[in-house]
């Protein structure tokens, strides 16, 4: 592809879809994933918002965008503003995400609170912050001691949002999902405590399942099947089957597990991340020279961390501000089909070519090992 390929830089309000962009679709193997899981990269030109409607429904969301730090062409020079510049891309992800859609937002701190109403308003419900601490390295030489104002900044964050996920009354309101097991349960006309006789347990339906407070539990889906079927034997008799959203059957333990979002847990990792800013191999360098090619690269280990989080091999994966593309990459590898755009024509040739390198090497790798 020519690097004449002119970008789409319009900040529209309203998702395009009319692809007129180039792209091309890449297959990754990992050392991670060879010889089981193979995972897919696409990489597109232009601008994530001409994109997002021919991409399948993702299961994670990875968006590393602008700042307000004049970090990249187009990135704005203050972080004011930055909720507007994100609201149409905001407002497609959530149009067109999943219930178990889970969004990665980094930024810096100023930046994300900036950006939080924005999200809240698009139904992203906010469920943690990580903070990437880049220590005491990243300033070390460059902090003049008579002039700075305030703690010298070593940190990004990355935040994590899930779906507000709401369901349907019979009146035709959406209550959140613990407000709607209780409606469901009331409606059958049962006392809430033989929640637990449905569900085989002690106190654990009342105590965790059907609690308004910050204690509630999300039923696991043989426990839902159970409650449906104890409100459908014992329950005052209805047209509309309890714990239905169709209003046609009871919800299926399946349907209801992908009510929310993915949890890998692994033990011993917190919400702050100690890592260096990238220095060596891995970052990429012009002409192998000390100058950065992207000055926000970020480092593998944390993206293939957040995405291991968050989804499963065969899940779909998109980052809309590539960059170097290195959530991709990180999604490649762990068996994942990822989606990216990046508007600035040579960040995605060089993106493109590190694709295309990773393949390459682990394909030897493979074929070697
Ligand atoms: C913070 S950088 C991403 C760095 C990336 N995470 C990495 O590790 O290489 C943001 C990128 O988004 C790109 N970008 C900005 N607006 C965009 C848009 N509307 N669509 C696609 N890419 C965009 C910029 O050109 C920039 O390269």
């Amino acid at each position: 592809m020519s690097k004449r390929a002119v970008a789409r830089k319009e900040n529209v309000r309203r998702p395009q879809y009319s692809a007129d962009m180039r792209q091309r679709q890449l297959s990754l193997v990992s050392p991670s994933s060879a010889g089981a899981e193979r995972g897919e990269a696409r990489v597109q030109q232009g601008d994530a918002l001409g994109f997002y409607a021919h991409w399948p429904s993702p299961t994670v969301i990875v968006a590393d965008g602008p700042y307000g730090v004049s970090g990249f062409p187009g990135d704005p020079p203050t972080p004011d503003g930055l909720g507007e510049w994100y609201e149409p891309h905001v407002r497609a992800w959530a149009d067109l995400a999943q219930p178990s859609t889970t969004l990665w937002f980094w930024n810096s701190e100023v930046g994300w609170a900036e950006v939080h109403p924005v999200l809240k308003a698009h139904g992203w419900q906010y469920a943690g912050a990580s903070i990437w601490d880049k220590g005491i390295g990243h300033i070390a030489g460059n902090v003049n001691s008579k002039s700075i104002r305030s703690f010298p900044v070593v940190s990004e964050v990355c935040v994590r949002y899930v779906r507000d996920v709401r369901l349907p009354t019979l009146d035709g309101q959406l209550l959140p999902m613990r407000q709607w097991l209780r409606y469901e349960w009331q409606r059958s006309g049962l006392p809430l405590t033989k929640t637990n006789e449905a569900c085989g347990v002690r106190n654990a339906a009342t105590r965790k399942y059907f609690t308004l407070d910050w204690r509630w539990y999300f039923p696991p889906p043989e426990m839902i099947e159970r409650l449906a079927a104890y409100a459908t034997r014992h329950g005052k008799p209805t047209d509309v089957p309890y714990f239905s959203v169709d209003r046609v059957s009871p919800i299926s333990g399946e349907q209801w597990k992908v009510m929310r979002a993915k949890w890998n847990h692994v033990h011993g990792i917190t919400n702050v991340w100690q890592e260096p800013a990238l220095r060596g191999d891995e970052r990429l360098r012009v002409d192998g020279r000390m100058k950065c090619v992207h000055l926000n690269q970020k480092p593998l280990k944390l993206m293939e961390r957040i995405v291991a989080a968050a989804s499963d091999p065969g899940d779909v994966v998109w980052e809309p501000f590539g960059g170097l593309c290195t959530a991709s990459v990180a999604a490649a590898r762990l068996g994942r089909h990822s989606f990216a755009a990046e508007i600035n024509p040579e960040y995605y040739e060089l993106a493109l070519d590190r694709l295309n390198d990773d393949v390459d090497a682990v394909t030897d790798a493979a074929a070697t090992g």
